[in-house]
């Protein structure tokens, strides 16, 4: 025992040596390295290498406590502890159904030397496809509650990277992408131009938000986000454009402050995902792997689903949310007035029914079927909405019993305008008032300055208002899609009840405002993504002449939206476009029916941020394929080989492609379907317009396919 102890001491008193002297102490897993020491002032340093390549030079980290200026120096380390984990877990749904969990954890136990001698741990998580890492706080005399005025971490990149990037704005994500060098981030310019996203603040004119999609002149692909925010405000980073130092840059509250803490605690993952190729990190599941198992038990009421919605009519001014024009003016009885272009009408919402059942669409969202919209957002005011009162024209009633008739899902909508203490008082009866007419989904949304007042979209009053929103619901058997909350961080594995947020600039800026730029879901996977699902409403089949604003369009062609189901994952997908649009086409709509929304296994076939992707996914429990190939403004070849389908077994593949004279801004809409018999020795190729993209199911041949060709 003595034995043991003795060798125990001088381990650790190596590693004491080893990183105090500035020598480092290493984890590795596969290609990737971790080094770690102190440096002279005793402050924690750590670098990132994939092979022989740096991936993040020597970098500072640490916490600035608002009552202690030199919590980030004067540490010794005290030990280290190691540990390797091997696992495979099951996420309730995903894009594969297995999900291996494999690193080496190391642990360094930092201590102040001077008075008041706190105590702070830095844990590392080595995996193959990155590197993660947390502060904690462990119990201990001198530290018990405190506040983070900062975050001192660092990350100091090799060169000047290419970046897709977006301002780091505390209150929306919903900014178009611009790729540059880092050295050209000037986030004011984004912030002055954007003028159509209600709520903005961005303090740093060189901040940028997470996560951060980078490219190395020598090709290393960096992935830089953060994992499981909880009980902590989020992370933005400061970009240095003469260094290329970044630093984390944290959201602040309506005093100025960052976190509130208090012992035990820690920080959520800061995630490095690095690899040679860009396909590993689309594949990465490095950020779900860092958070939580489910914390709910029971989870079979959690059903990924496809939904319709009276939704894109008002978001194109073709009808409108709210019933009238003017709250203060009443007819001779007292009643409002109605405009007579109100959306959600007990006729139009079954009429959206009908459509939905008929096609076996899961769910139906109806927004605009509660008081308030006359005034919703804007005023900084908590009073417009209570979540249990309809429209006179909306029989609530009437229409959810014609929707369970009909066997479709209720997907209800809660727009809080910001006003988060409005929805925490109302929540239970809100939810209750749901549950009572059978919905089985919750949208919310968070447009407007947030209440409480000073707080903003992604600091941590809210990250923790919309974990609270993600109970609530789970307690009521309810999922949750949450329109303009912060960006998610994997927790969608410890509520997954909680399905998508949008937190990013979804397709509903092609109806409202400037528009998605071409190449714009070429890099939303490889960003907004990395987090976890978006309710981005692909689907839009008019592309042109929905506007009324000249010029407008949707800039992709017909096959990209349909494309966009399986190239961008999510458990919800919004079939977004008025049945109307959809009855026009209804052999391109096919595809939006068929294509599955949960997975047994997905397979990144070829991808490079801002430039294309093509993305294979098997449906759970099928023998099923869907493949989604998109390219940005450039016309390309998607070579897709269907060495996944399984041997020896033919299948039948619909292609429902660009038309040869098909491009996203002159002839969007022009589509062609064909079908071929394949195997696993096929290789497709598909032609792609500028602004194109392809959309494929393939599903096993039957006796009656035997007339159809061979794929060449
Ligand atoms: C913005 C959301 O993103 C959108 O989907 C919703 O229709 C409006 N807010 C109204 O709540
Ligand atoms: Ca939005």
């Amino acid at each position: 025992m003595k034995r043991i102890l003795i060798c125990l001491l001088s381990l650790t008193i190596s590693h004491i040596l080893m990183a105090q002297d500035g020598a480092s102490i290493k984890a590795v897993m596969d290609k990737v390295q971790l080094q770690f020491n102190l440096d002279a002032a005793g402050s924690p340093v750590y670098a990132v290498n994939y092979g022989d390549k740096a991936v993040i030079k020597p970098s500072h980290m640490g916490i600035k406590l608002l009552d202690d200026s030199s919590f980030d120096k004067h540490f010794i380390l005290l030990n280290t502890e190691r540990k390797a984990v091997d696992e495979t877990w099951e996420p309730v749904w995903g894009e594969v159904s297995h999900i291996r969990d494999h690193y080496e954890q190391m642990t360094v136990h930092l201590q102040q030397q001077n008075a008041p001698h706190r105590l702070m741990d830095i844990v590392f998580r080595i995996f193959a496809d990155g590197v993660g890492f947390r502060y904690e706080f462990p119990i201990q005399p001198n530290l018990q509650y405190f506040v983070v005025s900062d975050e001192l971490t660092e990350f100091a990149l090799t060169g000047d990277n290419k970046t897709f990037w977006i301002p780091g704005d505390y209150d929306s994500n919903e900014y178009p992408y611009t790729t540059s060098p880092i050295s050209q981030v000037d986030a004011s310019v984004l912030y002055q131009s954007e003028a159509e996203i209600a709520v903005r603040f961005v303090p740093d004119k060189y901040g940028i938000q997470t996560p951060l999609m980078m490219k190395t002149i020598d090709g290393l692909y960096i992935n830089i986000h953060e994992a499981a925010l909880q009980n902590y405000t989020s992370m933005q980073l400061h970009v240095d454009t003469k260094t290329f130092k970044l630093t984390a840059n944290l959201v602040a509250d309506a005093v100025g402050n960052k976190a509130y803490m208090r012992t035990p605690c820690h920080t959520p993952w800061r995630t490095i995902i690095v690899s040679d190729k860009a396909t590993d990190i689309l594949a990465s599941k490095m950020i779900l792997n860092l958070n939580d198992p489910s914390k709910i038990t029971n989870t079979s009421w959690i059903k990924p689903m496809k939904f319709v919605g009276v939704w894109w009519e008002m978001q194109t001014g073709k009808s409108t949310w709210n019933y009238t024009d003017n709250l203060d003016v009443r007819d001779a009885n007292g009643n409002l007035i109605p405009h007579g272009k109100h959306g959600a009408t007990t006729a139009n919402v079954e009429r959206y029914i009908d459509f939905a059942a008929k096609n076996g669409i899961q769910g139906l969202l109806v927004e605009g079927w509660n008081t308030g919209w006359e005034e919703w957002f804007g005023h900084w005011s908590e009073k417009p909405f209570d979540f249990v009162t309809p429209y006179p024209d909306f029989d609530i009633k009437a229409v959810t019993s014609y929707a369970a008739s009909k066997g479709v899902k209720m997907i209800m909508h809660n727009e809080t305008s910001g006003g988060a203490t409005n929805y925490e008082r109302q929540m239970d009866t809100a939810f209750k008032f749901m549950k009572s007419y059978g919905y089985v989904a919750v949208k919310t949304g968070y447009v407007g300055k947030i209440m409480p007042r000073g707080e903003h979209h992604d600091g941590q009053w809210m990250v923790d208002h919309y974990v609270r929103v993600a109970q609530k619901a789970a307690q009521y058997g309810i999922m949750l899609d949450a329109h303009e909350p912060v960006r998610p961080t994997g927790l969608q594995r410890t509520y997954p009840n909680w399905m998508a947020s949008e937190a990013g600039r979804g397709n509903e800026y092609n109806a409202f405002g400037n528009g998605n730029n071409p190449d714009h879901e070429t890099i939303m996977p490889f960003t907004r993504f990395m987090g976890g699902p978006m309710d981005y409403t692909p689907g839009i089949f008019k592309i042109k002449g929905y506007s009324t604003v000249p010029g407008r369009q949707v800039r992709t062609t017909l096959a990209k939206q349909l494309a966009l189901y399986v190239v961008l994952y999510s458990p919800v997908q919004m079939a977004a476009d008025i049945p109307d649009n959809y009855e026009s086409h209804m052999d391109a709509f096919q595809f939006i029916k068929d294509v599955a929304v949960d997975w047994d296994d997905t397979k990144i076939i070829e991808a490079e941020p801002g430039e294309y992707i093509t993305t294979a996914r098997k449906a759970k429990g099928t023998a099923n394929w869907f493949v989604g190939a998109i390219t940005n403004q450039n016309s390309r070849n998607a070579n897709i080989p269907l060495n996944f389908l399984d041997k020896g077994k033919k299948y039948v593949a619909t292609i429902y492609a660009d038309a040869t004279d098909a491009d996203w801004k002159n002839n969007p809409e022009a589509y062609k379907i064909s079908k071929f018999l394949v195997d696993d020795s096929t290789k497709l190729n598909v032609k792609l317009a500028n602004g194109g993209g392809a959309a494929i199911s393939i599903m096993p041949a039957t006796a009656a396919d035997k007339g159809l060709s061979l794929y060449k």
